[in-house]
């Protein structure tokens, strides 16, 4: 199997750049087949002595190479699939690990590649950032090139955010935030615009929410429809500042049948407000975009008003309201900053076209990098693109389940019920959502490690949801006393673990620590 190749165009001798990839392959020839060279592997029959390799060769062994990759990663998954094993899995995995580290002599290949990043580094960063930056580049650890490249860019990536807050948004509160953006779990009380406020730019990957009802009696502090629309708008825009670069607010929001109070406050006034299409208008207007509204069928619903008078003739037939909107709104910041080829981690990139409005795209322009198309083009790549691709292990994989109850934009499950059996509210006043929709905003929008911010948080469903899948789940609530509903969540959700409760008194932060969730209200 490993003999037989495709047919390969031919390639001309005194092509320059072939002749360097021919000894870039060659080099690379000697490392991999080191790699591979286990005694679990069939080694190559066919290999040639390295001088006599024509430029065809070095393509075929690329190929080759692929295949033989293939071949270890099905060997060691048929082999867990017999055993059932789990041991044998890492045990292999760590032997494949180990002897690519000790096959590759490139203890200083990031060493190297920041060397030649320092003409474009000195125009990124002020001198002492640069010297923090270089000092911290030499802790880097790394077995393979590939997780050195890795490391590498998460650093730079963390230096020029640090950056762009510094030229942006300097003033934020770094008290509040260093409690609130750490830790597992952390149930915030305060007012939604005001504890934004305090946070550094993009510290947040996703965020989740259901607003608070315009017209609910028990918190409502807005005359009519539109002093409630422009306070959304301000908290909206600091969410936006707030959110991090290319990622997602998922926010779920009912067309609502009430008084807009614009004209009259009688309850004759009452009648259809479409709340989803005002909020596209607000999202757009902070800079958001919009990407999918996901119609979210309650089935039938808890209570279903006839709204037909029960008369069966014309002009009386309404239905009764039961959907609610899952918008999912994306940030797309343009932004130029360099960032390194993820295959070498060159910064010798060139701006290529936006690949979508807001996302900036990169070409490697390191004739010495380790992946060049066949039409000689270097690798092409995003900010996002990689951030993507790098994340993808075995943590962060969807379950199928939730990819298929998520794969039409019609989804289907029941909202919480707040009355028990007994006719008696058990959750208080708030209006708290199903953790389908927060399960689906962390696994389908973050990854583990990650940070997840509901800013009207109510019973804190969100950010148990996201801590409960190893992000650290945040909540803005109004309401202190909701840490009462926040418990009773956290008991139904199963959540045991550790959290935080931070709140102003007299202006003075407080933070209480607790180990594991209090059994003290039940
Ligand atoms: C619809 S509820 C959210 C329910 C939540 N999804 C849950 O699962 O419990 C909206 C919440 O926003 C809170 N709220 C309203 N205005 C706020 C503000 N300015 N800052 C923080 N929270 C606010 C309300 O107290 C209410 O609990
Ligand atoms: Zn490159």
């Amino acid at each position: 199997m490993m003999n037989e190749f495709q047919p390969i165009t031919r390639i001309e001798e005194n092509d320059v750049f072939l002749k360097k990839k021919r000894a870039k392959l060659q080099k690379w020839y000697v490392n991999e087949y080191m790699t591979v060279n286990s005694d679990k592997v069939i080694p190559h029959k066919n290999i040639k002595p390295l001088n006599s390799l024509s430029n065809s060769d070095g393509i075929k062994i690329k190929r080759m190479l692929m295949q033989d990759k293939k071949l270890i990663q099905n060997e060691s998954k048929n082999r867990l699939n017999i055993n059932g094993n789990k041991k044998i899995e890492n045990q292999e995995q760590k032997s494949v690990r180990e002897t690519q580290g000790n096959t590759f002599k490139s203890e200083d290949y990031i060493l190297n590649i920041n060397q030649k990043n320092q003409f474009y580094l000195k125009k990124i960063f002020d001198e002492e950032t640069l010297m923090n930056f270089n000092h911290d580049v030499k802790k880097i650890q790394y077995d393979n090139i590939k997780t050195g490249v890795d490391k590498y860019s998460i650093l730079y990536e963390r230096y020029v955010k640090e950056n762009y807050r510094k030229q942006t948004y300097p003033n934020y509160d770094k008290q509040f935030s260093e409690n609130a953006l750490n830790g597992k779990l952390n149930l915030v009380f305060g007012d939604s615009l005001e504890l934004l406020k305090k946070l550094p730019s993009e510290s947040i990957q996703v965020m989740v929410t259901s607003p608070p009802y315009y017209n609910a009696r028990e918190y409502s502090k807005w005359n009519n429809l539109d002093e409630y629309l422009d306070n959304m708008k301000e908290i909206i825009k600091e969410c936006y500042r707030v959110l991090d670069n290319h990622r997602a607010f998922l926010f779920n929001v009912g067309d609502i049948f009430d008084n807009p109070n614009r004209l009259t406050r009688s309850t004759w006034g009452k009648e259809r407000i479409p709340l989803g299409m005002y909020f596209i208008n607000i999202f757009e207007e902070a800079g958001f975009k919009f990407v999918d509204d996901f119609i979210w069928d309650k089935g039938e619903v808890q209570s279903a008003r006839h709204k037909n008078s029960f008369r069966p003739y014309p002009l009386y037939q309404y239905p009764i309201n039961s959907y609610e909107h899952i918008f999912v709104f994306m940030k797309h910041r343009l932004d130029k900053y360099r960032y390194p080829c993820p295959i070498c981690g060159s910064l010798k990139v060139n701006g290529n076209t936006q690949s979508e409005p807001g996302v900036q795209s990169w070409e490697c322009k390191n004739y010495d990098c380790f992946e060049r198309s066949k039409s000689n083009r270097g690798k092409r790549f995003s900010l996002i693109s990689n951030i993507k691709q790098r994340n993808q292990n075995e943590e962060n994989k969807i379950d199928e389940g939730l990819i298929q109850k998520w794969r039409r934009d019609i989804v289907k499950f029941p909202p919480v019920i707040k009355i028990n059996s007994h006719g008696k509210n058990t959750l208080g006043h708030t209006a708290p959502f199903p953790e389908d929709i927060p399960e689906y905003a962390v696994k389908a929008f973050s990854f583990v490690g990650e940070t997840l911010l509901d800013p009207f948080a109510g019973s804190f469903t969100s950010a148990i949801v996201a801590a409960k899948y190893g992000r650290i789940g945040i909540g803005f609530e109004l309401h202190k006393e909701n840490i009462i509903v926040a418990k009773k969540r956290m008991a139904q959700l199963n959540y045991n673990s550790g959290y935080k409760v931070i709140y102003y008194d007299n202006n003075e932060l407080v933070v209480n620590k607790y180990k594991r969730r209090l059994l003290d209200f039940e």
